[in-house]
Parts: structure tokens; sequence; C-alpha cells
């Protein structure tokens, strides 16, 4: 994170890199707090941060790792976006992306815990989008389809078989990029998108038309 704010000043941009718990409220709203008191508003915020849930039958879920997943992807979008709103709603304009998943549109079997806090974006999203729309803040999700990050480098180890089948079923016949998921992050927070209020956007390669 330092790494890549190293870079992009170096490149000539005005970067701060910050390390923040998202599933800890004060640093979420310290997160805010250092990026406002850097560069005197907040326009344009993308919360991304997220964690797989092992996969587990329905029921042998355990309680922590259900907790877990739901502190980071669902109670971390919620907090982050509280303190970005906070800000936002005193300028009296900004946007907002949250990321949520395909797994917020639809169910797979042993993914309850991952699809459950995806689906609950989705629901934050819309509601603090209907809240704020007109106070001049727009607020929309993406939900990405498999893409060549990390976590799925991770998975593609750890669940070969499970993956394999689920690649297969991708309609465009590759796996997405994050460039690709910046792209869209970017549109969505650009003027292009100014009448874009509310929407869970797949951006999936086609996955969620079948
Ligand atoms: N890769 C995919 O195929 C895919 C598909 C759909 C949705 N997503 C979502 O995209 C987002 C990014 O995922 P990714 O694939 O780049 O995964 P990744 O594991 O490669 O990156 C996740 C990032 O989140 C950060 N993070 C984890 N817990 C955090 C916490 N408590 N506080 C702050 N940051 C934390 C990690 O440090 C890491 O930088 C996640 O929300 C994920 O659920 C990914």
């Amino acid at each position: 994170m330092h790494e890549a704010a190293a870079t992009l000043t170096s490149a000539g941009y005005n970067a701060l890199g910050m390390a923040c718990d998202v599933s800890d409220e004060a640093q979420a709203a310290a997160l805010v707090t250092r990026a406002v008191d850097q560069f005197g508003r907040l326009d344009f915020a993308y919360n991304n941060a997220g964690i797989q849930a092992p996969p587990t039958d329905a029921a042998d879920e355990t309680a922590e790792d259900y907790d877990r997943v739901q502190a980071v992807n669902l109670r971390g979008i919620c907090a982050c976006m509280k303190h970005e709103l906070k800000q936002m709603r005193a300028q009296g304009s900004g946007a907002i992306v949250n990321c949520s998943s395909l797994g917020g549109l639809v169910g797979l079997p042993q993914r309850g815990a991952y699809h459950a806090s995806k689906h609950g974006v989705i629901g934050l999203t819309k509601s603090a989008a209907l809240e704020y729309a007109p106070r001049g803040i727009r607020i929309n999700a993406i939900c990405p389809g498999v893409i060549e990050t990390p976590m799925v480098a991770d998975m593609m180890t750890t669940q070969m078989a499970a993956m394999d089948e689920f690649l297969k079923q991708q309609p465009i016949g590759r796996l997405g990029t994050a460039e690709e998921m910046a792209q869209t992050v970017l549109w969505l927070c650009s003027p292009g998108a100014s009448f874009v209020v509310g929407v869970a956007l797949p951006v999936d390669g086609g996955f969620t038309a079948h």
C-alpha cells in the first residue's frame, strides 16, 4: 500500500497510503479524516476491502467464520460509507462505489457466509443511494465476476476442482482483470454516470446473464 502510494507520488500524483482495518470503525473514521486533512475534500470513494470465508456445508458453518466475513465485507463497508458520507453530506456532493460480487446476486453451494455479506452490501448500497441521491451524492455497487487477483489465485490452489467447473461457466471464456474493475469504478464516479444511482452492476463477463 505504501509502495503503491510511493509509485503514484513518483509519477507526480498527490497520493496517500494508510493502513486500515475496516472492521474497526475508529480506523475507518481515521482514514477518511486523514484523507480530508491532506486533500481538503472527498469527491469519490471505492470501498473494496473484502475477504473470503472457507467453503463450508451450511450445517457446519462456525459463528466465528460467519462473523469475521460479515465484519469485514459488510460492517466494514457500512463503517467506511458512514464516515465518507459525513464528509460528502457537508460538501453536498460525492460518489461512492461499494464492492459487492456476483455473490451478491446469486447463491453458490457452500458459500453462504460470503454471499450473505455480498447480498448485504447491495441492500446497504440501495438504501443509502435513495437517502443521498436528493443531496447530490450517488452511491452504487459493482458485482465483479471471477477476477485474476491474489484472492482467486488462492482459491485456484485450495479449491481446484470447484474453480475449474466455475471457470467453464464463464461466457466470455476468461477471467476478468483488476484494471477492468478499476475502469468500471472510475466510470461510476465520473460525470458520465451522473444519472446512475443505486445500481448493483455486474462486471462479470456475462456470468449472471445465465
Ligand atoms: N477476485 C474476485 O474474483 C472477486 C469477485 C467478486 C468480488 N470480489 C471482491 O473484490 C474485493 C477485492 O478482492 P480481491 O479479489 O482483490 O481480493 P484480495 O484478497 O486480492 O484483496 C483484498 C484486499 O482487501 C484487503 N483487506 C482484507 N481485509 C481487510 C480489512 N479488514 N481491512 C482493510 N482491508 C482489508 C486486503 O489487504 C487486500 O488488499 C473484495 O471485496 C472481494 O470480495 C473479488
